[in-house]
C-alpha cells in the first residue's frame, strides 16, 4: 500500500502473512488504508522538521561566518589605516619644522581621510560585535559631570565650526553611574555629532538629569528634523533618511543603530522625537546601577 503525502509517493506499507489465507479482508484493508495515510503524514512531517533543522543550522553557520569575516577584515583594515594616520602625522611634524606649508596641508588631508575611514571601519566592527553577541561592556563607577565635560570638549570645535551654539543644561547632583564609560562617551559623541551634522547656525543642547532610578541624557537640536515616516527607520542599520542628504553630510548610517544597542546593553533605552524643520531630540535613559544582567541581541 503506497504512502502518499502531498501528492508524492514517499514509501510503502508492506504486510505479509504466510500462516493463514484470506486475512486481508476488505474492512481490514480499509483500516490499513487509514493507517497508511496517517503514517505518510507522520513521515512527511519528520522529513520536514529535519530539513528545517538543517536549514536553520546552515543559516546560523553562515551568519557566524559573516560575523567572523567582518571582524577579521575590520581588524586587518584598522592596522594599516592606523599606520597611514600615524605616519602622516609624523611626516607632517617633520615638514612643519622645514616650513613647507603646502605639503603640510596635503598631509593633513591624508590624515583626515584616514581618520574618517577608520571611524567607518570601527562602526562596522562594533555592529558585528553587537550582532554576534561578543561585545563586552567594561562597567565602572562614572563621575557623570566629568564625563559630560570631556564629551563637550571633544565635540565643541566641530559644533562651533558650523556656526552652532552648544548649551550644557546640566541638572544638579548628577552623581555617579555604573556603566561603561567608553561606550557612554561614544553614544553622546555620536548623538552630538549627528545634531551638529544636521543643524546650521542653530543651538544644540545637552540636557542631563538624574532621577531616583535613572540618568536621563538628551541631545536637542534646532536642525532639519525628520517626518514620522523617516523616524520609523532611523535606528535600522545602514539607514539614512534621504540619500541626497547623505551625500551632503557623509556617514554610513550605523551610528544610531549602535547607540541604541549600546543603551539597551546598559539596561536602558534610546528614543527620538522630531519634527521636520523644527529639530530633533534624542533621549538616552540609563539605569543608575543596573543593566548588569542586560543582554545584547
Ligand atoms: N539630529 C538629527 N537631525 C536630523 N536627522 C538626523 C539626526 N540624527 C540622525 N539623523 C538621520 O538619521 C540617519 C542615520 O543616522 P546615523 O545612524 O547616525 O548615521 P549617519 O550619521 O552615518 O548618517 C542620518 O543619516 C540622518 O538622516
Ligand atoms: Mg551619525
Amino acid at each position: 500500500m503506497p504512502l502518499v503525502a502531498r501528492g508524492r509517493s514517499i514509501g510503502a506499507l508492506y504486510l505479509e502473512n504466510n500462516l493463514a489465507s484470506g486475512v486481508f479482508t476488505d474492512d481490514r484493508l480499509e483500516v490499513l488504508q487509514v493507517l497508511a495515510v496517517q503514517a505518510a503524514i507522520a513521515v512527511d512531517h519528520a522529513h520536514f522538521i529535519r530539513r528545517l533543522d538543517a536549514a536553520r543550522a546552515s543559516a546560523e553557520a553562515a551568519n557566524q561566518a559573516k560575523s567572523l569575516f567582518l571582524a577579521n577584515m575590520s581588524h586587518e583594515l584598522r592596522t594599516p589605516l592606523n599606520a597611514v594616520i600615524g605616519y602622516a602625522e609624523i611626516v607632517r611634524e617633520d615638514v612643519a619644522d622645514a616650513g613647507l606649508t603646502e605639503v603640510m596641508e596635503d598631509l593633513q588631508r591624508i590624515r583626515m581621510a584616514g581618520a574618517h575611514l577608520l571611524a567607518i571601519v570601527t562602526e562596522i566592527l562594533d555592529l558585528t560585535k553587537i550582532e554576534s553577541g561578543t561585545l563586552e561592556l567594561d562597567r565602572q563607577t562614572i563621575d557623570v559631570a566629568a564625563l559630560l565635560g570631556d564629551v563637550i570638549d571633544v565635540v565643541s570645535p566641530e559644533i562651533e565650526s558650523k556656526g552652532n551654539r552648544l548649551v550644557a543644561d546640566h541638572g544638579a547632583n548628577l552623581g555617579t553611574l555604573f556603566a561603561d564609560p567608553i561606550r557612554l562617551r561614544q553614544i553622546l559623541v555620536n548623538l552630538l555629532t549627528n545634531a551638529s551634522k544636521f543643524t546650521t547656525e542653530g543651538t544644540i543642547t545637552l540636557h542631563s538629569r538624574r532621577t531616583s532610578e535613572e540618568l536621563v541624557l538628551a541631545v536637542e537640536d534646532t536642525g532639519i528634523g525628520m517626518n514620522p515616516d523617516q523616524l520609523k527607520r532611523i535606528f535600522d542599520p545602514f539607514t539614512q533618511v534621504d540619500p541626497s542628504s547623505t551625500r551632503r553630510y557623509g556617514g554610513v548610517g550605523l551610528g544610531l543603530t549602535i547607540c541604541k544597542r549600546l543603551c539597551e546593553a546598559m539596561g536602558g533605552t534610546l528614543s527620538v522625537e522630531s519634527e521636520r524643520g523644527a529639530g530633533s531630540t534624542f533621549t538616552a535613559r540609563l539605569p543608575l546601577r543596573g543593566g548588569a544582567e542586560a543582554k545584547l541581541g
